[in-house]
């Protein structure tokens, strides 16, 4: 009587709340608009401690909660201790728990210590009115398995058994899907085995516990792919209590058609690699981001909600380099104009907005850029959101214009050498590959040189310095195995610095400039094997170097165009000048018509304002054309009755 009592009422409970579950309003769904908040990475590399986070933290609640500036996320290896010898891909520094999970290094996260792992700082940062997001990592790592800790199973709260059996990391670390950029590090877990699906479940049960409202998931998408475990951790995040975004990074390689399997499974999924300050990397993006939209994956449905394509942290401000061991110590590269493009075209596309920069120092210009209120509501809150192709373009006169621009916008440095392309990589089948060759200078000094094609004028002959990467003596067996006959490509200006085949940005443009030397270590985008035919091949992509001159330069490509629309009826026009010269750019009001949804405009009727320099702008002869700095951005508003 009782029991059937007590089953009635729940019963009965259950409707309640089933009916109640099914008025979820739209902005309890996961990620209904664009996730915005603060990310360690560019500005800390993996060095942050627990004081500058919360430190950091405190400054994203004051200066840019209001402008919906809501997670701060700690980004990779806050497991590693910060001793000599630890680096990117080294082995062997990771603090791990006897289960074979990762936990904060005590030294750099001391609430951590007894167990507590991030509670203690999700706690402080949920008290701030933020969320709290980690990164991490494919499957388990190289340690654990070392280590051969045995599976925890939170079901029961014991090890992982099945089969009479209790099981280990070694039992579901799949060796052969090492991280490619990270080698040493990390290792896929074979989901097919229930023990490879008790360990993933520990991990993000572990997460939930701490208080994580976000994980940032690295080497698994893009060039990286493991469809299984994207699809189990979806999964498990979808079971838990407690709400988890789900994000993926990077995203190297990434097409639509790739990013359709999993934008279900995420609330966001990075489509390029990692994105720095160069002008490169800014332009880098257009062509991607247009695929996205015409596919239609902006705002698609995602995890318990929505997901969005992610073009990456904003790296503005006060930043480190890519791979370095670390913290801020440099102005952004981009000039204003190039900061403006960023953002504009981050916004026009609904990116998540990630500011990479180091808040402690964020000054006023850089603050202006990413809390604009205009670009802020169109990130949030436009519709429509596609490139426009219908743009013409005349380059302007006022050459005295350019040079004035150009001597007040350059941020921090004069013009910068890095848009000089050296290198490009490109698939080793192609002939244009073909030129490379050693050159002995003496005994111990080895080089590979490219020798330049006869058609291009500057026949400055490009070598660089051969070496074996330094080996520690256990490291020589794992180099001989996996890296046998390959080398270091050391600059000749910098004998510490390699080529790297994404200077630590894992994979970014296929590109790569004086940027592209970062300091040596075991890496395979570091290793280069050249083939007997003279292509050099890079050991993490397989693609091969070739002379920058020789494939057509991404950023030559002339103007872009984006159109949206607002909700409150607003349309949003952004034209991009992407050429080295300062371009008029202008479209006609029949063509905007023609991808609008409300085709017919009184276009007299329109107030038009350019957002960036405040101006209201005439729309005339059915219009409308603004002269735009190199590497510029307009922006218009039009509210028309
Ligand atoms: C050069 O040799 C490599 C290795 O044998 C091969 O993969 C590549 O296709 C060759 N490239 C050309 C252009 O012949």
């Amino acid at each position: 009587m009782e029991f059937f009592l007590v089953v009635s009422i729940c019963f009965f409970l259950g409707l309640i709340f089933h009916s109640v579950q099914s008025d979820i309003p739209t902005n309890e769904e996961h990620a209904s608009i664009p996730p915005r908040g603060w990310n360690t990475y560019d500005s800390f590399c993996w060095t942050v401690s627990e004081e500058e986070f919360l430190q950091s933290a405190e400054i994203v609640s004051h200066r840019l909660k209001a402008q919906g500036y809501q997670y701060v996320v700690v980004d990779y290896l806050w497991y590693r201790q910060k001793v000599p010898g630890a680096y990117v891909d080294s082995l062997g520094f990771d603090v791990i728990d006897e289960w074979g999970r990762m936990i904060p290094d005590p030294g750099r996260w001391p609430s951590s210590k007894g167990g507590k792992g991030f509670s203690e700082i999700a706690n402080k940062v949920h008290s701030m009115g933020l969320k709290f997001g980690i990164h991490v990592m494919r499957g388990i790592s190289t340690q654990a398995v070392n280590a051969n800790t045995p599976i925890l199973d939170t079901t029961k709260g014991g090890a992982y058994e099945e089969s009479g059996q209790v099981w280990h990391a070694k039992d579901i670390g799949v060796k052969e899907r090492a991280c490619a950029w990270m080698t040493h590090g990390f290792m896929s877990v074979n989901t097919k085995l229930g023990a490879g699906r008790a360990f993933l479940r520990s991990l993000y049960e572990q997460y939930a516990e701490w208080g994580v409202d976000f994980v940032k998931h690295d080497c698994v998408f893009g060039d990286d792919l493991d469809i299984n475990e994207i699809t189990y951790v979806s999964e498990v995040l979808k079971e838990l209590n407690r709400p988890i975004l789900y994000s993926l990074s990077p995203g190297t390689s990434v097409t639509p058609a790739m990013a359709k399997d999993v934008s279900g499974l995420v609330n966001m999924y990075r489509i390029t690699g990692d994105d720095w300050d160069s002008w490169r990397d800014v332009a880098a993006h257009f062509d991607v981001t247009r695929d996205f939209s015409t596919a239609n994956m902006i705002g698609a449905k995602g995890l318990l909600g929505k997901s969005w394509p992610d073009l990456d942290m904003l790296p503005l401000g006060w930043l480190t380099d890519p791979g370095s061991n670390e913290g801020p110590h440099r102005h952004c590269n981009l000039n204003l104009d190039e900061q403006r493009t960023q953002m504009t075209l981050w916004s026009m596309a609904k990116s998540p907005l990630m500011f990479g920069g180091d808040v402690r120092k964020l000054d006023q210009a850089t603050y202006d850029i990413i809390t604009n209120p205009t670009l802020l509501e169109i990130n949030s809150f436009s519709s429509n959101n596609i490139e426009f192709p219908f743009i013409t373009s005349i380059k302007s006169l006022k050459s005295e214009d350019q040079v004035l621009a150009l001597k007040s916008w350059r941020c921090q440095r004069d013009l910068r050498k890095s848009d000089t392309t050296l290198l490009d990589l490109i698939g080793c089948t192609d002939s244009k590959a073909i030129g490379w060759s050693f050159k002995t200078l003496d005994q111990d000094m080895e080089q590979i040189c490219w020798r330049r094609s006869s058609g291009i004028k500057h026949q400055t002959s490009l070598c660089l310095r051969k070496r074996v990467p330094r080996l520690a003596s256990d490291e020589e067996t794992i180099y001989n195995k996996e890296y046998q006959g390959k080398h270091h490509l050391l600059a000749t200006d910098r004998m510490d610095f390699c080529l790297d085949a994404s200077p630590r940005k894992k994979l970014t443009s296929k590109e790569f400039n004086r940027d592209s030397f970062s300091p040596c270590r075991w890496d395979a985008n570091q290793m280069w094997e050249l083939n007997p035919n003279g292509t050099l091949v890079n050991s993490y992509s397989g693609l091969c170097a070739t002379d920058g001159s020789v494939k057509a330069n991404i950023n030559s490509g002339g103007i872009r165009s984006w159109v949206a629309t607002g909700r409150k009826g607003e349309i949003y026009i952004a034209f991009f000048n992407l050429n080295a010269q300062k371009m008029v750019i202008s479209t006609k009001t029949s063509d905007l018509a023609r991808v609008l949804p409300d085709r017919n405009l009184n276009w007299n009727s329109c107030k038009c304002i350019e957002v960036w320099s405040g101006k209201d702008i005439e729309i005339t002869q059915e219009t409308i054309s603004l002269a735009v700095e190199i590497h510029g951005t307009a922006l218009f508003v039009l509210n028309c009755s």
